[in-house]
């Protein structure tokens, strides 16, 4: 047997792509094609009797008394494992046998042989071998993956392996085709993306939770001004869908609020699209079908993962998608949210209360009590929200939007943007803000402004919505939290 191989192997294998498969042509002239673990389980029996090579890593093996041994290799592209058959007299008996003294679990392995209907339950085929090497061995004693089930909290100690348990990988090959379809979504309703900058000099939200970015030089103010990582790319993206029309930014926002809560995180993703001449219907349908889209989306093309999750995951994750797709949105304004929890008062522990922010209590309630779908809540008190929102005519209120779901509550915060120079001003003098800080936000009213409006969906809620999982640091592949950052 050919000892340590990758080099080699790249030299003699030349990498060929196409969009279903990545065939590895030899030097040789004999071809021998490498499909994922997915490919090949999807096309199954289709291609029995083919020459493939595989890589992954080893799940599990059994050894069995009929003279073969069981391992199943994944490959981080599916939930399942491609069962490989080792006979025990061409690769030498349990005891003796210099391969399976290394294909321990979370082995990493490239396999070659032949695909074959399997005689066994559980499986269409199974791979036989002809070759196998081992890249890597995962010492039986110290590799902390060995059950298989572990808890969400132990792997987040372990977050360097994590991904190669099936419920992380899953569910981060969900966040990959979310968020491809995410661009695609606005590509092709003629959105732009703009890269909306990391460090930044305003606070969007006005809530005081920016983490502020030093050298850690003595003295030194870097920017010669002070600056922040941002906490969304809002006012940014409203710059550039004042010129061209319809835009997105799509990336980190950074948080310092101290809250260790399933659904917070110090790091995550926002999409933000942010639209000229929209007004705050405009905006609540634009979410709407965005959100309606990308369930769709995920049908499609994560069929597989959703019905890991149904099964291990949450029994209810079916009904709850397609009761979004049959049902809709229901749009209430906050005052009767207030009013009907109201009615409710003896339910909840904090009793709702006009100009108080509605508790995740609330929100489980609204969504899972009484409207049992997704909530549009809507015409918020003015003192509650930021100061870009604008404010209506009963001037109590502003055209804000939140869109609340089931197992999660707020997933979508967005509004109509104040364009009103005066009232801007005013809300801003409210709120006790320093408008020379802002002049070039208030040029945007100035010259040439318009109505539009934009709405912030968090990415890990949404992840958290579609997967059922109950953390949202399960959602992210690096969660930062208070008190926790590896890596
Ligand atoms: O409601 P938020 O604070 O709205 C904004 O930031 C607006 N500037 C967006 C806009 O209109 N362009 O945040 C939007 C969404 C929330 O609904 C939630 O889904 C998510 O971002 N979010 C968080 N997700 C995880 N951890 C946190 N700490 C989050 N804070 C907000
Ligand atoms: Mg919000």
């Amino acid at each position: 047997m050919e000892k340590d191989t990758s080099n080699k192997l790249f030299e003699r294998l030349k990498l060929k792509m196409s969009c279903e498969c990545i065939e590895w042509e030899r030097g040789s002239g004999d071809m021998e094609i490498k499909f994922s673990v997915r490919d090949i389980l999807r096309r199954g029996k289709e291609i029995s009797g083919q020459n493939i090579c595989i890589f992954g890593w080893v799940r599990t093996r059994r050894d069995s008394k009929a003279g073969v041994s069981f391992v199943e290799v994944n490959d981080g592209s599916s939930v399942k494992n491609l069962q490989v058959i080792l006979d025990h007299g061409k690769f030498g008996e349990p005891g003796s046998s210099e391969v399976l003294s290394k294909l321990h679990t979370g082995a990493s392995v490239m396999v070659e042989g032949v695909i074959t209907p399997s005689p066994g339950k559980g499986q269409e085929i199974e791979l036989v071998a002809s070759h196998v090497e081992v890249y890597g061995e995962a010492d039986p004693s110290t590799y902390p993956l060995q059950k298989k089930r572990h808890s969400f909290e132990f792997l987040r100690q372990i977050a360097h392996l994590r991904p190669r348990t099936n419920t992380i990988s899953a569910v981060m090959r969900l966040r990959s085709a979310l968020s491809l379809a995410i661009h695609d979504f606005f590509r092709k309703r003629g959105f732009y993306y703009i890269h909306t900058p990391i460090i930044t000099t305003s606070d969007c939200e006005g809530a005081g939770e920016v983490f502020r970015i030093t050298t850690g030089r003595d003295g030194e103010e870097f920017f010669g001004r002070p600056t922040y990582l941002t906490v969304s790319g809002q006012l940014q993206a409203e710059i550039y869908a004042l010129a061209l029309g319809k835009v997105y930014t799509f990336g980190p926002a950074f948080r310092a609020e101290n809250s260790n809560t399933r659904r917070h995180l110090a790091e995550f993703w926002m999409v933000e699209p942010e639209v000229a001449f929209y007004d705050l219907n405009d905006d609540i349908a634009l979410a709407k079908e965005f959100i309606t889209a990308m369930i769709e989306a995920m049908f499609t093309e994560c069929e597989e993962e959703l019905n890991f999750f149904q099964r291990f995951i949450d029994e209810n994750l079916m009904d709850r998608l397609n009761n979004v797709l049959k049902k809709g949105f229901e749009i209430i304004s906050y005052t009767e949210a207030i009013k009907m929890l109201s009615q409710h008062g003896k339910e909840l522990e904090v009793a709702p209360s006009w100009g108080d922010d509605l508790q995740s209590e609330h929100e489980k309630f609204l969504t899972e009590v009484m409207v049992r779908g997704p909530v549009v809540v809507i015409d918020y008190p003015r003192s509650l929200k930021p100061f870009y929102m604008r404010v209506n005519d009963d001037n109590n209120t502003v055209a804000a939007m939140d869109i609340l779901v089931p197992g999660v509550g707020e997933i979508v915060g967005g509004s109509q943007r104040e364009e009103r120079f005066d009232v801007l001003v005013e809300q801003m003098r409210l709120k006790g803000m320093k408008l020379e800080d802002y002049e070039w936000y208030l040029d945007l009213r100035r010259y040439g402004s318009v109505p539009h409006a934009g709405f912030g969906l968090g990415l890990e809620r949404f992840i958290q919505f579609l997967t059922g999982v109950q953390n949202i640091r399960e959602t992210i592949p690096f969660p930062r939290t208070p008190g926790h950052a590896l890596f």
